[in-house]
């Protein structure tokens, strides 16, 4: 395959994980190609270079008006679920906060009482649409986090979702426990009873069954505390999962610092992360996954001190958090606007932290994440003549075409894959 004559080809190559002035730098190659082979990238280039390609029989694509990225790259979602929560979003408007509602048995529990009930035929078929409206929308690699199951049946159940739509999806999907997402209802009372459960039962089975890679807890003031998120994904490393946090979502719980300490690999939200906590992401080099599309879902007013943590070092990621709570879009484009216009990230900077330095938040930095020899053919092609008019044209979807591995899988902006069943 061919794609030639890019208006502007992004990219996102040179060092990796991006931090400080680096982020700054996209790898822009003006009137650039790129050549892919079978399923991966072999030569980026600008000018006539793609001409000795010309007579192999090649596919050729023309990136005349189009800006060309990475194939975005979305660290941290829930997107294993059933049904909706639109019901919230009048309470949310009455000033009922989060947080009490997920007390009062809504929220997170009332999507895990859908997905008990529900065969996993059924949750299959609905996270399919979202991974189809995922690749409509140019994402390519998805982390997906159980945590609507909380016993082991269905959490192994939305496990098992990841697994067979990894085999049947063209999106890669990369795997997460994420038990510690609530207190079960039949746990209310026995807190440490849940927590010695997952470590005990759950963590040995998971990764025995190489079910998951991550480990994640919700680590807020009203769900873990930072001691239980310590206890929890200590128990994941040492079973041989990498550890993510849900951290300082809403309040500061102090788990930003406590992801520095524990090495984590990343750590999410981050809304009211402390001076401190930001110095410990930096130090451990931890990535720190914003997701600007909740914070304004949530009406915090409210978003993740970006500019701060780029200052001061700080790998900085960012992911739609696609749920039926805080985050009910699968658009990485949506979240390039609220990144730009909440967290005022640049350009640059925002598609650097949906591409390589996603990659880097999923231990994927060496196949994904930029446009350069030897990575994966995963690339998504934008009706946009600039990387600065793809974030300034918002609410509509720019994309034209993405290659998966090598594929064309979107094609005109509609899905053109066939099934791999
Ligand atoms: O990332 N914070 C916890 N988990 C999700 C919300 C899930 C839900 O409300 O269903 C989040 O915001
Ligand atoms: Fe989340």
């Amino acid at each position: 395959m061919i794609i030639k004559n890019i208006s502007c080809l992004v990219t996102c190559a040179g060092n990796c994980p991006k931090i400080k002035e680096n982020l700054k730098d996209a790898g822009i190659v003006d009137d650039g190609y790129v050549i892919v082979d079978k399923d991966k990238i072999v030569e980026v280039g600008s000018g006539d270079g793609y001409k000795k390609y010309l007579d192999c029989n090649r596919l050729v694509i023309d990136g005349r008006g189009k800006t060309v990225t990475p194939g975005l790259v979305d660290s941290h979602t829930h997107v294993v679920y059933v049904g909706s929560r639109e019901k919230e979003l009048s309470l949310k408007l009455k000033n009922v906060k989060y947080i009490d509602i997920l007390k009062a048995g809504g929220g997170i529990l009332s999507t895990v009482n859908s997905v008990r009930k529900t065969p996993i035929e059924k949750i299959e078929n609905e996270t399919k649409d979202r991974l189809d409206r995922m690749l409509l929308h140019g994402t390519t690699t998805v982390e997906s986090k159980s945590g609507y199951g909380l016993d082991f049946e269905n959490e192994m159940k939305m496990l098992q979702v990841n697994k067979n739509l990894n085999k049947k999806h063209p999106m890669d999907i990369v795997s997460t426990y994420l038990g510690a997402h609530a207190i079960p209802e039949e746990f209310k009372d026995n807190r440490e009873g849940y927590i010695d459960f997952m470590i005990n039962s759950v963590i040995p089975y998971v990764r025995e069954h190489n079910m998951a890679e991550f480990i994640d807890c919700f680590c807020e003031k009203g769900v873990y505390t930072a001691r239980e998120a310590r206890k929890i994904l200590e128990a994941g490393k040492k079973a041989g999962l990498k550890a993510k946090i849900h951290a300082d979502e809403v309040e500061s719980a102090s788990a930003a610092e406590l992801a520095g300490e524990i090495r984590a690999v990343s750590a999410e939200h981050l809304v009211s992360a402390s001076d401190e906590g930001i110095k410990s992401l930096a130090d451990n080099k931890v990535v720190a996954v914003l997701l600007p599309t909740t914070s304004f879902y949530l009406m915090l007013n409210k978003f993740a001190p970006a500019k701060k943590m780029i200052e001061e070092g700080v790998i900085v990621a960012l992911a739609t958090d696609c749920n039926p709570g805080t985050s009910p879009t699968e658009s990485l484009q949506a979240t390039m606007t609220f990144a730009c216009f909440g967290l005022k990230m640049l350009p640059e900077e925002i598609i650097n932290a949906m591409t390589i330095n996603g990659a880097a938040a999923i231990s994927r930095e060496s196949q994904i994440g930029s446009i350069e020899a030897g990575k994966k053919a995963d690339i998504t092609v934008f009706n946009a003549k600039s990387l600065d008019y793809l974030i300034y044209h918002f609410g509509v979807n720019a994309v034209d075409t993405v290659v998966k591995n090598g594929e064309i899988v979107v094609k005109n902006g509609k899905l053109v894959y066939t099934n791999i069943v």
